[in-house]
């Protein structure tokens, strides 16, 4: 998958699919079944340290799981996310960017808006493809007091909605909206060229993604939006069942979305 197929997804009006892996192997399995996107996310403190948030990953951390994922993702848009205080600065998002381009990713993630706009701006200058984050941002847990939905208020909505706009302005090629309101993730995702991929965001968002962990059932207890696939069957036919939902929007449901 290029960069440019998730544009022509979006104005095909067929859903993009997304799962986060850490491993080689789940890579590989995830890829072979045709999902889009392949996340190594920082989510890995919860599902692989077993931390309760994600703020003591590291970058090392994230190139050696990068670097596995890598070896497993053949023709998925391989996405690395950038851990908590990895990118406080233009020339430090630069670099640790670099680095994880240099074992594999093809785009770096990184959570926050306009507060931000020297590390989307030097990326976007040093051509290094962005994905955006907005919503709930994990790494900002201590700040927000837990992990609840976003973007509820008006002003709040508002910010998201401008935030949103600005990433595009400034070359991002696609934004994870997390736990906002289905109502918001739709405002948002048609008043964008580039496409937005929802967690915990309804079914009018440009894709989906699920932690591959809680799409399998293995986490303890998930976020109530998430579904398990692997109710019977293999790792593989979930697999192939979750992206059959996301691209009839079958899933997610009302039930399980915000
Ligand atoms: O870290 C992660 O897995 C993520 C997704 C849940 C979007 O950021």
């Amino acid at each position: 998958m290029k960069i440019e197929d998730l544009n022509a997804l979006k104005q095909s009006g067929e859903k993009i699919t997304c799962l986060t892996a850490y491993d080689a192997s789940f890579a590989a399995v995830f890829d072979t079944c045709g999902v889009d996107i392949v996340l190594v996310g920082d989510s890995l403190g919860n599902v692989i340290q077993g931390s309760k948030n994600t703020l003591g990953v590291s970058m090392d951390e994230m190139i050696y799981h990068t670097q596995a994922v890598a070896k497993g993702a053949r023709k998925a848009l391989l996405i690395a996310d950038m851990p908590y205080q990895s990118y406080t600065n233009a020339k430090q998002t630069l670099e640790n960017a670099k680095r994880l381009m240099d074992v594999g990713a093809q785009m770096v993630k990184f959570e926050g808006g306009r507060e931000l706009e020297a590390s989307f701006k030097v990326l976007q200058d040093n051509n290094i493809p962005v994905c955006g984050h907005l919503g709930l941002q994990p790494q900002s847990i201590l700040e927000i007091g837990g992990y609840k939905v976003q973007g509820r208020s008006k002003n709040d909505a508002q910010r998201i909605l401008d935030d949103a706009k600005m990433l595009e302005d400034w070359g991002v090629k696609t934004i994870v909206l997390e736990c906002i309101p289905a109502s918001l993730a739709k405002q948002i995702s048609q008043s964008l060229s580039i496409p937005t991929i929802g967690i915990g965001a309804g079914v009018d968002c440009d894709g989906q993604v699920l932690v591959g962990y809680d799409m399998l059932g293995i986490t303890q207890n998930p976020p109530k939006f998430v579904q398990n696939f692997l109710t019977n069957g293999s790792v593989k036919s979930a697999t192939d069942d979750f992206i059959q939902a996301v691209k009839n929007s079958t899933f997610p449901t009302d039930v399980h979305s915000f």
